[in-house]
């Protein structure tokens, strides 16, 4: 269970990381752990405690995909999107998967049940199309596949 968002907390992150070199990716990373997501309060204190402006915060949450504006769903789907993927058919199955689900890219179903996201090559191209379900790869994907996994 994720914490809400608390100044406090976020202080004692940024307290244990800010003496690192690069201290903005693992401040960052501890944020999310803590709160599920980097919650839009935090870029303005982040900002301050790291002498940043804001638009440098968000861009570095905005550029890395795993960054989160809001808390995910019980599970994580990421589809890789990349050529090998692709090339195996990845977009059009992604688009069947998401349909089904009914959302879209980074979304979480209503229910909160999955997050469906998007990633750039697993290293697992002999699989192709392949993907994550909360960290497990999952090769050769189907629906059907995948239904097995999210019923
Ligand atoms: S391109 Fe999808 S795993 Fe490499």
């Amino acid at each position: 269970m994720f914490a809400p968002w608390s100044e406090s907390v976020a202080s004692d992150i940024i307290d244990r990381h800010r003496s690192r070199e690069g201290p903005l990716l693992p401040i960052l990373h501890a944020l999310q752990a803590a709160f599920g997501c980097i919650p839009r309060p935090a870029l303005p204190f982040v900002a301050r405690a790291l002498n940043l402006t804001r638009a440098e915060v968000h861009g570095v949450v905005s550029f890395y995909h795993d960054f989160r504006e809001e808390p995910a769903g019980r599970q994580v789907l990421k589809l890789c999107r990349a050529e090998a993927c692709q090339s195996m058919g990845a977009e059009a199955l992604a688009r069947q998967i998401l349909d089904h689900f009914g959302v879209d890219w980074g979304a979480t179903t209503a229910d909160g049940r999955l997050t469906i996201e998007a990633t750039y090559c697993l290293g697992l191209c002999a699989c192709a199309p392949a993907a994550l379900l909360d960290g497990e790869p999952l090769g050769r994907l189907t629906p059907n596949l995948l239904q097995e996994f999210v019923p």
